[in-house]
């Protein structure tokens, strides 16, 4: 696994912080799609649990299994999981998973961070029950004119891309064809304000789990990153802006046919 944003206990904080933010989008997704109550609801790339938690609550699900490859995220996921929750680990580029057909599989900044989505969703498939839901939410685009912010986001773009990820997934998952047994139901673009000091709480915990990479220190002055940290630090304990920034979630459904 070549997780970008790495397992540590920063990055399990901001995860928390991340889960807060989002659960408004991803539960109007999972409303918006899901209408019959899955046996097996399986939540990919889960992280410390907070999107399988989530996934469980809204949907009602019988069991719900959260998968991830980080031994670190799976022991936080696994505290004080009440019993229709369990945690497994997993590379989830790899089929079967170790679990029967599912009837539902969620996954939610995930497929950024994997190579060939178009393969990987293909071998997701095969692992739906009969009218399966397969719903992927992932990054479309960010907006944003705030000077720290974009810097920010114009810096992971690149990092991704130098890694052959894309930041700004969404388009291309929208645009792939689909095929072998699945159908789209649905996909939109959910437009999502976050406040200022959200936002930069999120990218000022994310900055330590980069900054020494050897690709920042070829591409970016060490002064202007530690300036950088800084600025989104100080925006993270002090802003009161809302407005300055918007993420646009590429939510799509598709269902085994
Ligand atoms: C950005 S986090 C997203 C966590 C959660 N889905 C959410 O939205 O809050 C991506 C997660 O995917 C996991 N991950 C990345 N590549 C993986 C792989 N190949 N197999 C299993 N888990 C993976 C990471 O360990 C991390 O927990």
């Amino acid at each position: 696994m070549n997780y970008l944003f790495r397992d540590t206990d920063l990055a399990a904080r901001r995860l928390k912080v991340l889960a807060d933010v989002y659960a408004p989008t991803s539960r109007a997704f999972l409303e918006a799609v899901v209408t019959n109550t899955p046996r097996v609801a399986v939540d990919l790339g889960c992280g410390p649990g907070y999107t399988t938690r989530l996934l469980a609550e809204v949907t009602a699900c019988k069991r719900a299994v959260g998968i991830d490859a980080s031994e670190y995220f799976l022991s936080l996921a696994r505290q004080d999981a009440p019993e229709h929750i369990s945690f497994l680990s997993h590379d989830v580029t790899q089929v079967p998973f170790p679990i029967e057909p599912s009837d539902l599989i969620f996954c939610r900044f995930l497929l950024t961070h994997l190579q060939d989505p178009q393969r990987i969703i293909k071998r997701w498939a095969t692992q739906l029950g009969p009218r399966g839901l397969l719903l992927v939410e992932e990054v479309e685009w960010i907006e944003s004119e705030h000077p720290a912010l974009s810097t920010y986001l114009s810096i992971v773009a690149a990092m991704l891309e130098q890694q052959a990820n894309q930041l700004y997934i969404g388009p291309a998952l929208d645009a792939m064809p689909v095929g072998d047994g699945l159908q789209k139901r649905m996909s939109r673009v959910y437009r999502y304000p976050v406040s200022t000091k959200q936002a930069a709480t999120m990218f000022s915990m994310n900055v330590p789990a980069w900054k020494n990479r050897p690709f920042l220190q070829e591409h970016y002055a060490p002064d202007m990153i530690e300036q950088l940290e800084q600025e989104l630090h100080s925006l993270a304990e002090t802003s009161t802006a809302e407005g300055e920034i918007t993420w646009g979630m590429r939510q799509i459904a598709y269902e085994r046919i």
